[in-house]
């Protein structure tokens, strides 16, 4: 696994001149913060040795090195998806081959349904923390050189980013919430009764992906920022029947908003 790790480095190092420090990865409807990155190489996931496959509707499975702001900075555009059928450690390969390539600020974004009663549909989350509840864990056998067997978790979502996060949000006028982002396996949307029990766990918003890779960034010493994009809410009395079509549309226009807040981060980090 290591090799291979090392192979699709070394492979995608002799396909672009840029070595970018900082990785954005852009969930369910919200890969056109793609255009604002001045894009050098674009690279298909299925050009990539070892590289898993993305399927799901809405993901273009494209790597992209290019410059935000005045950075450099590598951009997957789509992620893999436990429910596509992908092991954890096929989720999670991007990471590790992201901490081959020198990343070490992970920027993630998500769609998410939302359960804290305060929250409308379109609101910005900042991650402060995450509850995982995969089947599988992303570390499950033998430990990666990367970390220590036993990683600590309790700073997942980098309080320094967090805090930039909301003060650049707070100067450009946008409106954040900030909660508690739960993993779930899917492909099902929650019933009410367990977005119910999601909620009594602590949990402000659930979605498919961004723990298992979040997990795997911390092994390997990144640092994280986190953002869910509410599409639909899980609170009783306000669920309505929710499709894919729904999640990306109410993804989609909040985009612009949510990539604000990251160029302005990844501008103001040194
Ligand atoms: N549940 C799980 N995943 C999601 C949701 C949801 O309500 N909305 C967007 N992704």
């Amino acid at each position: 696994m290591l090799q291979k790790i090392k192979e699709t480095a070394e492979w995608l190092k002799a396909h672009t001149a840029l070595r970018p420090e900082m990785a954005i990865i852009l969930g369910t409807g919200l890969g056109r913060l793609a255009e604002e990155i001045e894009v050098v190489d674009a690279i298909p996931y299925t050009a990539i040795p070892h590289f898993p496959v993305s399927t799901v509707e809405g993901h273009q499975g494209r790597l992209l090195f290019g410059r935000l702001g005045n950075k450099e900075v590598l951009a997957m555009q789509g992620r893999f998806h436990y429910y596509e059928g992908y092991s954890m450690k096929e989720v999670t390969y991007p990471e590790r081959v992201m901490y081959e390539l020198g990343i070490r600020v992970l920027c993630v974004s998500n769609a998410a349904g939302g359960m804290n009663p305060d929250f409308r549909i379109g609101d910005i989350m900042l991650i402060r923390d995450h509850i995982n509840f995969f089947p599988e864990h992303p570390l499950h056998g033998p430990n990666f050189p990367t970390g220590p067997r036993f990683p600590d978790m309790s700073q997942a979502y980098d309080r320094e980013l967090l805090a930039l996060a909301h003060q650049v949000a707070q100067e450009k006028g946008i409106r954040v919430v900030e909660g508690v982002y739960l993993g779930t396996q899917g492909p099902t949307f929650e019933t009410p009764s367990e977005y119910k029990m999601f909620h009594i766990l602590g949990a402000d918003a659930v979605g498919m992906s961004t723990v298992p890779e979040v997990i795997v960034a911390r092994h390997c010493g990144m640092r994280v920022l986190g953002i869910s994009i509410i599409t639909d809410l899980g609170v009783e009395d306000k669920i309505v029947e929710v499709t894919h079509e729904d999640v990306q549309k109410a993804a989609d226009a909040v985009q612009p908003l949510m990539a604000d807040i990251f160029r302005e981060v990844i501008n103001r980090i040194n």
